[in-house]
């Protein structure tokens, strides 16, 4: 299959109308979307990116009556979360209707809904005339992408349309929200942290805090966001020295000042930790590097999704 690459979300659209898959520009990640309403199109997203079929999709909407159209009812929480965050880095759980499908769902009785604030997505959206189911473009298990380039790396040949739109500002995935209850549950850490949730929530939870398995949200017991490297994390100069690094075939990314490495990647804060590290880790693989030195940063703010990303990368499993 030849991959178009386009700037005309009219284009696009036109791909989603007749039952095809698109990769798309969002603030967080690319997506790769169908319409939610087409259960043959939706397939297509897991063939493309060789997906587990239990992994559910988020649902990607461009206004309130989308939302509606998709859940049983919108709760309090879900209300305040989109009277605050929509459309942004979010993605709020609620229990779905009969009109989302299994293959969206993953079999739950829930669904996730996301309005992303790129204007050029909203655009797109609007133009399709349906929400759109979507998980990030990436192949299954790879970083996700972060600009059109890295979709066109994994998804060559595999999907019809590409739209091109700019880098990603945020580049790590939105934060995940179950709304089915009285609090709400973070159930995949993001921008919208812990912390900012609770000046509108006290009693927000966070689902497993260290991030290691997420029953709950499918998609965290799989790998994720791995490099073909090996992911090495360490605290300070003082650990870096216990390693026995061969420079030439080795990366670091982090704060601190280091010589002598493949490639390095110093960052300015932990917004650009954020932004780089998924570009950062299919740099490495392209060139052939075999171990990445990822520093630690604390769990907190954004830091609380950046060591959920690393601690997934650096598992080998
Ligand atoms: O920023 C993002 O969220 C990007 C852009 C494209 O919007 N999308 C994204 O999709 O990261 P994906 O499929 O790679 O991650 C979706 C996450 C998975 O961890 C999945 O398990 C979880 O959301 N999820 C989807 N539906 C769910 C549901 N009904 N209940 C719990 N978790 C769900
Ligand atoms: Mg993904």
């Amino acid at each position: 299959m030849k991959t178009l690459v386009t700037s005309s979300v009219k284009k696009a659209s036109e791909f989603i109308k007749r039952g095809e898959v698109v990769a798309f520009p969002t603030e967080t990640v690319y997506g790769l979307g169908a319409d939610v309403y087409n259960e043959e199109a939706v397939k297509k997203i897991f063939y493309a990116k060789m997906r587990p079929p239990d992994n559910p999709l988020i649902v990607h909407v461009h206004n309130y009556s989308q939302i509606e159209s998709i859940v049983k009812k919108i709760t309090p929480v879900a209300e305040k979360i989109i009277d605050k965050f929509f459309p942004g880095p979010i993605t709020i759980v609620l229990k779905k209707n009969d009109v989302i499908s299994e293959y969206i769902s993953g079999g739950l009785d829930t669904v996730a809904i996301r309005l992303p604030s790129l204007q050029l997505t909203q655009k797109f959206i609007k133009e399709c005339g349906v929400p759109l189911a979507a998980p990030s473009a990436n192949l299954s298990g790879s970083p996700s992408p972060t600009s059109w380039n890295h979709v066109y790396f994994d998804l060559n040949g595999r999907i019809p349309c590409i739209l091109k739109g700019p880098n990603c500002k945020i580049g790590l995935e939105s934060t995940v929200v179950d709304c089915t209850q009285k609090f709400p549950v973070i159930l995949r850490p993001g921008i919208i942290s812990s912390e900012e949730l609770k000046t509108i929530f006290p009693d927000v939870k966070i689902y497993n805090p260290r991030g290691y398995i997420r029953p709950k949200s499918p998609g965290m017991k799989y790998k994720h966001y791995a490099p073909k490297a090996k992911v090495i994390l360490i605290n300070n100069q003082v650990d870096l020295e216990k390693y026995n690094i061969k420079f030439s075939e080795s990366a670091f990314i982090g704060f601190m000042k280091v010589r002598n490495f493949k490639k390095v990647k110093r960052l300015n804060d932990l917004r650009d930790y954020a932004r780089s590290l998924f570009d950062f880790f299919r740099k490495c693989d392209k060139m052939k590097i075999k171990t990445i030195y990822c520093q630690t940063v604390p769990p907190e703010g954004l830091g609380l999704a950046i060591m959920n990303r690393l601690i997934k990368a650096s598992h080998n499993e």
